[in-house]
C-alpha cells in the first residue's frame, strides 16, 4: 500500500502563491486555471498580495517540488514497479485491460491500446458523431469557455468542436454511443477504479477537429495530486479514436510530451501518436503534457475524465 501525501495540493498551491521569490502572480481572473482548479480567496492575507500566475507557471512550480508522476503513483492502491507486486498480477482480475497497460500507466504516466473494442461498434459511432456533427450539435469549445460544464483556459488554445456525453441519456444517445459509454463506464472504470483511487465523478466528451489545421495546444488536463479525497480533479483521461483510414500525411496526432525524473534528466521522448480507428490512449491526468498537432483531416474522438 503506497502512503498518501500530506503535503497536499491545496498547501503546495498555497506555498507557490506565498513564495516570495521570483514566483509569478496569481490570477485576478481564474482563465488560466485548469478547469477543475477553484481558486477560493480565503482571508490570508499573502494570498491577497499575489496577483498571477498562469497554469504553466502554476504547473511548472508543482513540477518542480514534486514530480508529477510520483504524485500521481501515490493514487495507486499498490507500488506496481515492484518485483512483488509483478508477482500479484494475476491476482488484479482485470476485465479488459492488460497487466502492461496498468504498468505502463504507472511507470510512465500513459499507456495505449489498439484492440480494446470492437472495431464495427466504432465505426457506427463514428457514423453517428459524423450525423450529430451536421445536425449542429457540437459547439465551438473555445465559445463555451466560461460554461460551467467546462470552463476551459483560453480561447486560442483550441480550435475543436465538443459535445457532452452522458451515459445515463440512454433513450437519447444513439445505439453505438451508448454502448461504448458503456463500456468506458463500466469493465474500463472499473478495471481502473481497482488500481487507481477513483471516487468522483466521469465526464464524456466527443470533439471534433475540421481538416484545416484545427489544433489544440499544449496543456494539461488537470493539476496533480495525490489527495484521496479530493473528488475535483481529474485523475485519468481516456481517448478512444474514431478516424477509419487515417494516415501519416493526415496530422491530426497526439503528441504527448516526454517528461523529466526527479533529477532534472529526460526520461522519456516526446511521442505523436496517429489517432487511428479504435485507439485508445490512457494517461494519468496531473502528469501528462499533451497536444493534438494541425488536422488535415477530419478528426473526431470521444474522451472520457474520470476523478
Ligand atoms: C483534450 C485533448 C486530445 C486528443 O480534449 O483535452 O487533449 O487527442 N484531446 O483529442
Ligand atoms: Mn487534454
Amino acid at each position: 500500500m503506497s502512503t498518501v501525501n500530506e503535503d497536499g495540493l491545496e498547501s503546495r498551491i498555497l506555498r507557490a502563491a506565498t513564495t516570495n521569490t521570483e514566483l509569478p502572480d496569481f490570477p485576478d481572473d481564474q482563465s488560466d486555471l485548469p478547469s477543475d482548479f477553484e481558486y477560493v480567496p480565503d482571508e490570508e492575507e499573502e494570498v491577497e498580495e499575489v496577483e498571477e500566475m498562469t497554469e504553466t507557471e502554476l504547473l511548472q512550480y508543482l513540477d518542480q517540488q514534486d514530480n508529477p508522476l510520483m504524485v500521481a503513483q501515490r493514487l495507486f492502491y499498490h507500488e506496481l514497479n515492484t518485483l512483488n507486486a509483478q508477482k500479484h498480477e494475476h491476482d488484479w482480475k482485470l476485465k479488459c485491460l492488460t497487466t502492461k497497460a496498468i504498468e505502463d500507466l504507472y511507470a510512465h504516466g500513459w499507456t495505449q491500446m489498439d484492440t480494446l473494442l470492437d472495431l464495427e461498434v466504432v465505426k457506427g459511432l463514428r457514423r453517428e458523431a459524423d450525423t450529430m456533427l451536421s445536425n449542429g450539435e457540437f459547439t465551438a469549445a473555445s465559445e463555451i469557455k466560461s460554461n460551467e460544464e467546462d470552463p476551459y483556459r483560453d480561447t486560442n488554445a483550441r480550435d475543436d468542436m465538443i459535445k457532452w456525453v452522458d451515459p445515463e441519456n440512454n433513450n437519447i444517445n444513439p445505439p453505438y454511443l451508448q454502448k461504448v459509454l458503456d463500456f468506458i463506464s463500466g469493465s474500463l472504470h472499473d478495471d481502473l477504479a481497482s488500481m487507481i483511487r477513483l471516487h468522483g465523478k466521469t465526464e464524456y466528451q466527443l470533439a471534433y477537429y475540421h481538416p484545416k489545421d484545427a489544433q489544440y495546444e499544449k496543456h494539461r488536463d488537470a493539476l496533480p495530486t495525490d489527495n484521496p479525497d479530493d473528488t475535483s480533479q481529474r485523475r485519468v483521461t481516456v481517448i478512444l479514436y474514431l478516424n477509419p483510414g487515417f494516415c501519416g500525411g493526415d496530422g491530426g496526432e497526439l503528441k504527448i510530451f516526454g517528461n523529466e525524473n526527479a533529477q532534472g534528466c529526460l526520461d522519456s521522448a516526446d511521442r505523436e501518436i496517429h489517432p487511428l480507428l479504435g485507439r485508445v490512449v490512457i494517461f494519468l491526468s496531473g502528469v501528462v503534457d499533451h497536444a493534438v498537432l494541425p488536422a488535415k483531416k477530419e478528426r473526431f474522438a470521444l474522451t472520457a475524465w474520470m476523478r
